[in-house]
């Protein structure tokens, strides 16, 4: 049998075990140039969270009843592609379940050699492209700089701070957990981190750790947060809004305080980007990412459940920051 994972209700407020559920159907037949493929590892990742809702987004809602949507690692058990043989493993977006039937151009053969397949869910996939992208191409970052990331110790971020490192900016984590402070600054080499729930002053805190403004901000949470870091910019300060984490579970949009002037006054720029933007660049990001893999510049964590029936709980679980680097469920075993 496939089991699947389909959405059961719409949530309001912060998502629970109950808006999932799990039914079993018929493993499905490859038509002709399709391939079926059974799942290893499923990644959960904050966008799903808009997915549940029945609203105008820049991609359609999971309906009522349908299989919940996400990227996926998984292994070729039959193949009516000749591109592709049994046993191949593959980079997918079959979802949250068991076993899919793919077209061969949806699918992205993975070489278990170069790097562990997981990868191609995070630091070598659409984590580390959207890090890559995101920071460069929107901020541009020079060496000396002073970079600020939030959600830092998460998936997107941790990769968005060590391609900071790298390119020789300084810079400054936030994130929330004091073992997460402890992996920036002691594994990453990040120059300070802050645990925003337990430092309750965020504006006096980021001026502090950035005594000449920040330069660059990669935004993965908005919110406090973010207005903390927009009254500490520096003049010609850039601003990549990659994700608004903490507003994805609220039920009425939040007051903030109205910061467009700040733009002004620092000259700042502020944009918005989503990852699929850059599909025609892949390859290039990819290669540049891979490098600094293989050289050791690019490191990463994963954070791993078990078993296809507890996605809901890990995706919950990231939501809540459970997570240290990327959120994944192993499916089943090769
Ligand atoms: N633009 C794009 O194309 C694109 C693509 C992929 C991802 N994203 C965005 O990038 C961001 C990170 O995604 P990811 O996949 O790497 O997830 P992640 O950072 O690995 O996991 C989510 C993290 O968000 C933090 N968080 C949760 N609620 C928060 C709150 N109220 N305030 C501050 N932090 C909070 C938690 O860490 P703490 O312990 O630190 O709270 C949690 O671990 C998300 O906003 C996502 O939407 C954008």
């Amino acid at each position: 049998m496939n089991r699947q994972i389909t959405l059961a209700a719409r949530p309001t407020g912060f998502p629970k075990e109950s808006d999932f559920r799990l039914i079993e159907s018929a493993i499905p037949t490859p038509g002709p140039g399709e391939v079926l493929v059974r799942t290893l590892y499923l990644s959960v990742d904050p966008y799903m969270r808009g997915r549940m809702n029945d609203a105008k987004s820049y991609a359609a809602p999971v309906q009522i009843g349908e299989v919940m949507v996400g990227g996926t690692i998984g292994l070729v058990e039959q193949s009516n592609d000749p591109n592709f043989r049994i046993g191949d493993i593959v980079a997918a977006n079959t979802g949250w379940q068991d076993y899919a039937v793919a077209k061969g151009k949806d699918l992205r053969r993975l070489d278990p050699n170069l790097a562990p397949v997981t990868t191609a869910l995070g630091v070598l996939g659409h984590i580390g492209l959207t890090a890559y992208f995101g920071l460069i191409d929107i901020c541009d970052p020079k060496p000396g700089e002073t970079v600020v990331v939030s959600g830092a110790a998460g998936a997107v971020g941790s990769a968005a701070g060590q391609i900071a490192k790298i390119l020789g900016c300084r810079v400054v984590g936030i994130a929330g957990t004091d073992a997460k402070i402890d992996y920036l600054v002691n594994e990453l080499g990040f120059e300070a981190a802050f645990n925003y729930k337990t430092i309750p002053d965020y504006r006096a805190k980021i001026r502090e750790f950035c005594p000449n403004g920040v330069d660059v901000y990669f935004d993965n949470v908005g919110g406090p947060i973010s207005d903390a870091v927009m009254f500490n910019l520096a003049v010609h300060a850039r601003v990549s809004v990659s994700g608004q984490i903490s507003q994805y579970n609220v039920e009425k949009p939040e007051m903030g305080p109205r910061l467009t002037s700040l733009l002004v006054v620092y000259r700042a720029k502020v944009q918005g980007f989503l990852v699929t933007d850059y599909a025609p660049h892949f390859g290039e990001g990819l290669r540049e990412l891979a490098a600094w893999f293989r050289e050791g510049k690019l490191k990463y964590e994963e954070t791993i459940e078990e078993g296809l029936e507890n996605a809901p709980r890990a995706f919950i679980g990231m939501l809540q920051g459970k997570n240290l680097g990327k959120q994944l469920v192993r499916v089943s075993g090769v």
